[in-house]
């Protein structure tokens, strides 16, 4: 069966500027964290590091034909803070300037309309030699560089968006397996606080600034943890963990319900967690915001014995059950959720959504992508569900333009609808590109039933 979509419906494709631009060194650019954590022995996947990536800093012509012949009508792309300004504050980059006002002008030309994130992971090193998010100075830096994006870009992005995935911070300051590479949870949660203090006073600053027909919001990603066995109280305290204490909760609570969950509160006061806040913080945080991105992978079902099981065979060096079961349509019920437990009445956009494919399959396998298109069809079917039940979704992002740099799966993991060829950096269509195409040209969908 066929769906249709609204005649208005966003199509679009995203990318973040650590993941394709390269030039890392080039024209000013200072150091980011990624630049300097990929370079720790052991952290990325065969040892990849970001430095050419995609060579979008000197082939953004080439991307930006790759979207005309995808026939997307957005492009969701983010702002390298270290281009624009090298050592994180002071001097501004013109050559970071130009490069973006090129694409952006390349974008307006093609009809194709910005969907501009101001922070997608990669932090100035300089600032965080000075504490990174763990300083509460860094709401001044985030504003100051707030400031210089709207300066020389505010009436030509469409959509502002704040903070792509909060989460990452958690990851890099708490967990170790993302840039700064740390592993003390205080100062993450401390930074994660102050992370979402920048988020509010952007919104803020940008409601002074009056800028006509831009729109600012925040994406956050939801993996939702479901208990594998209901009733069941270990799995239910893991799918509770992870949803409120690990996962959106600490995001969606205090931006659009206000204040930490009691969930929350209760760990950060067993554990001596609690950051330090000032009065009105809560206020700041959930300043009201015109949309909301969410990024949607998968849906996870959490059991105890298997995560047992699962320790067991890693600690003895094996390898337990690579790729997550498929829940996607999960997708549903997370929409729901966002509007019935955390009130969103904003528009939503899905931001990203998308399906990696390994490089260890093989080229061969790698652009003849079925997998990849039944994925995304699937999501896209329960997606549209969730608008007929009356969920105010305005577009679909596809991860990814192409294959580019995956974080600490380095080059391994490949996303995109164009297969990259890291040697010759060519872009080759796989077969999810000339689906895709098709599905923006008629607006539709060929369903996906189990
Ligand atoms: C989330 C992130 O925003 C993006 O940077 C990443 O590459 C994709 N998901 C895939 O993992």
């Amino acid at each position: 069966m066929k769906i249709q979509f609204p005649d208005n419906f966003t199509w679009g494709v995203a990318t973040a500027a650590a993941q394709i631009e390269g030039g890392a060194f080039e024209d000013n650019r200072g150091a980011s964290i990624w630049d300097v954590f990929s370079r720790l022995p052991g952290k990325i996947k065969n040892g990849g590091i970001p430095e050419v990536a995609c060579d979008s800093y000197h082939r953004v012509e080439r991307d930006v034909e790759m979207m005309k012949e995808l026939g997307v009508n957005s492009y969701r792309f983010s702002f390298s803070w270290s281009r624009i300004l090298p050592d994180g504050t002071g001097q501004v980059n013109e050559k970071g300037i130009a490069y973006y006002k090129k694409l952006i002008r390349l974008l307006k030309e093609n009809g194709i309309r910005p969907n501009a994130t101001i922070y997608h992971w990669d932090l100035p090193y300089a600032l965080q030699m000075k504490g990174g998010f763990g300083n509460r100075e860094i709401i001044g830096w985030y504003l100051e560089y707030v400031n210089v994006l709207l300066d020389n870009f505010g009436e030509d992005i469409d959509l502002w968006v704040t903070f792509n995935e909060p989460i990452a911070t958690y990851v890099g300051y708490a967990q170790g397996f993302f840039a700064p590479g740390l592993t003390d949870e205080k100062y993450a949660r401390q930074a994660l606080h102050h992370l979402l203090l920048c988020h509010g006073e952007a919104v803020k600053l940008f409601r002074k600034r009056n800028i006509p027909d831009a729109k600012i919001g925040i994406v956050v990603d939801v993996w939702k943890h479901y208990p594998a066995r209901e009733g069941n109280p270990e799995d239910e305290a893991l799918a509770l963990t992870g949803n409120e204490i690990k996962g959106y909760g600490m995001f969606l609570h205090p931006l659009f319900l206000g204040g930490y969950s009691d969930v929350l509160m209760k760990y950060f006061e067993e554990n001596g967690l609690t950051p330090v806040m000032q009065e009105g913080d809560f206020e700041t945080i959930c300043q009201p915001v015109d949309f909301y991105g969410l990024n949607f992978y998968n849906g996870l079902y959490d059991n105890a014995d298997k995560l047992r099981e699962a320790e067991k065979v890693k600690k003895e060096g094996g390898n337990y059950q690579d790729r997550p079961e498929d829940h996607t349509e999960a997708i549903r019920d997370v929409l729901h959720m966002l509007v019935e437990k955390y009130r969103i009445q904003v528009p939503i956009y899905i931001s990203e959504n998308g399906f990696p494919f390994d490089d260890a399959d093989g080229k061969e396998a790698n652009l003849n992508d079925r997998k990849r298109i039944e994925v995304i069809r699937k999501v896209l079917t329960w997606l549209h569900k969730a608008m007929e039940d009356g969920i105010d979704v305005r577009g679909y992002y596809l991860w990814s333009l192409m294959d580019n740099f995956e974080w600490s799966a380095g080059y391994a993991a490949r996303y995109g609808l164009y297969y990259t060829d890291y040697e010759t950096l060519e872009r080759i269509p796989k077969k999810s590109a000339g689906w895709y195409a098709e599905v923006t040209r008629t607006n539709s969908v060929e369903t996906w039933e189990d």
